[in-house]
């Protein structure tokens, strides 16, 4: 299909539908999220949205189905369809001999629409409490779901050794019998708390036993327990600034005071801990790649912290989550295996690591939290699926799991080497790359004045997402770029990517 032909209008009629909004259906019908639907069922649904955004008035003719089935390189009967189905809806009228236009029924269709949006936005849904509320209005934690260009932390699943997990899920099957179909201890099953144990004591220099390890489905729960269970409304946390938004939006919704301390190329200034009148109850940290700078924090400084932390009975929430992709040797040891005191709650995740569609992720805590964190778990959502949890256990334990990151490893380190090149190639008049020794993600400092918020609207646009780096920092010292993910994505579609954003950031400057 060709979507970057030219529009080819044929009437003046047609030339009321202003390639903006042309741009705007294919980008609709291109997006891989909406892959399920049939092609008349895009384009029905992307004309029915520019409809309901006001992008197209009440009384507007729209492209007769020739012309824009030529546009759009489809054929003339699925324009067709979707539009008799607008029509079904009421949101176009058709008439004889002069065409299709929005209909009247539309702009009460649009009102309707406007109303519980603005309700949504200004946070007026009756019944919600305080934190509903604020939580509604904070958004969430935005998720890049489908693997578009370059959306950060996302793994490659396609090489993905299918046929082995198929083959342990099927053995898990076959000797647990209808047992795997009940409920898991709500800590785990032991097989996977024994395995994750050795993994963490091998690869991090951790010291965890399977006693201490909680299976979760996410670090972002793991987030939540400890912003609930370790602390109250009110309490204080230290925060690295910029920090991960997950954790960001966790503390916020259980009532915490978040408290930014800035980074230097070693990780944290944690002299700051020491100096912050009053103290904080937890400090949160992404010791071995900062997210988003990238940087490893030094050995002294995870000293002082543990020392800190000691000093205050304090806890240290360690998020862990892609230190397997470490490409210039061995990434440091955890802070957890350092920590002599059992002050600090480790986060792990198989998100990055395996695939994150697996949902697993796990906490290796000191002794006395084991308790309070697996009753609070039993609250969030009882347990984790015992059938992955079991495959997952073997898929380790057979030696899968070090196999395929060591794959992982060498593919994601030639394509973060890739990004870099391209950026220093095609977009160096804008950006400035920050090449991370680890991770699936390339920090990239705006150096010309190009407002963030808009080149990441217009790259979504394009078709490529990138998060935004100053909505990530708490304080007013912001740097201006984008967290560019690389790991998802082959060499070639990287460059076609690069390309496409060079194109979006040089027409942003020219204006
Ligand atoms: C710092 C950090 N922690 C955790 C996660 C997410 O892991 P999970 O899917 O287990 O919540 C991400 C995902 O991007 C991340 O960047």
């Amino acid at each position: 299909m060709a979507w970057n032909s030219p529009p080819i209008f044929l009437t003046d009629t047609d030339q009321l539908f202003k390639h903006a909004q042309l741009e705007s259906v294919k980008a609709w019908i291109g997006d891989p999220a909406h892959g399920a639907l049939s092609l008349h069922a895009r384009i029905q649904r992307a004309v029915r949205q520019l409809i309901l955004d006001g992008a197209l008035d009440v009384g507007r003719p729209l492209p007769a189905s020739r012309a824009l089935a030529l546009s759009l390189g489809v054929s003339r009967d699925t324009v067709e369809t979707a539009y008799s189905q607008l029509h079904a809806e009421g949101f176009i009228e058709r008439r004889v001999g002069s065409g299709s236009f929005v209909s009247e029924r539309a702009r009460r269709l649009t009102r309707h629409e406007g109303i519980a949006r603005q309700a949504g936005a200004t946070g007026e849904i009756p019944n919600l409490s305080r934190r509903g509320s604020a939580i509604h209005q904070g958004g969430g934690v935005r998720d890049f779901l489908a693997p578009r260009p370059f959306a950060p932390g996302l793994p490659e699943t396609r090489n993905f050794p299918l046929q082995t997990w198929e083959r342990l899920e099927r053995q898990v099957l076959k000797e647990h019998g209808t047992h795997a179909l009940l409920h898991s201890p709500p800590q785990g099953m032991a097989p996977l708390r024994q395995a994750i144990a050795d993994h963490v004591n091998l690869e991090r220099g951790a010291g965890a036993t399977p006693e201490r390890v909680l299976v979760l489905t996410s670090s972002q729960q793991a987030l939540t327990l400890c912003a609930t269970v370790l602390l109250d409304a009110g309490d204080r946390i230290f925060i690295e600034d910029p920090v991960y938004h997950g954790a960001r939006k966790a503390f916020d919704a259980a009532g915490l005071e978040c408290v930014p301390i800035p980074l230097d190329t070693d990780g944290m200034r944690v002299e700051q801990l020491y100096d912050a009148e009053p103290s904080a109850k937890a400090v949160f940290l992404t010791p071995s790649h900062q997210f988003p700078s990238g940087a490893t924090l030094a050995l002294d400084r995870r000293l002082a912290i543990i020392d800190w932390a000691y000093k205050q009975q304090a806890w240290i929430i360690e998020d862990d989550y892609d230190s397997e992709f470490h490409y210039a040797g061995k990434p440091k040891a955890c802070v957890q295996g350092l920590d002599p005191h059992e002050r600090t709650v480790y986060i792990g995740t198989f998100t990055k690591s395996l695939f994150p569609g697996l949902r697993i992720g796990y906490m290796v805590l000191p002794p006395q939290l084991v308790g309070p964190m697996t009753v609070a778990r039993t609250l969030l959502d009882g347990h984790s699926a015992p059938i992955p949890q079991l495959t997952l256990a073997r898929f380790m334990e057979g030696g899968h799991f070090g196999a395929h990151v060591r794959t992982m490893r060498a593919v994601y380190a030639e394509r973060r080497n890739v990004l870099a090149r391209l950026v220093s190639t095609h977009l160096a008049d804008f950006l400035k790359a920050r090449v991370p020794a680890g991770g699936m993600q390339m920090p990239c400092i705006l150096i010309r004045d190009i407002p963030e918020q808009e080149a990441v609207e217009a790259a979504r646009r394009a078709g490529i997402d990138l998060l935004g780096l100053s909505t990530l920092y708490a304080s007013g010292n912001r740097e201006a770029g984008f967290l560019m993910g690389f790991a998802a994505h082959a060499p070639n579609e990287l460059e076609i990517a690069v390309g496409k954003l060079a194109d979006v950031l040089r027409a942003l400057d020219r204006r």
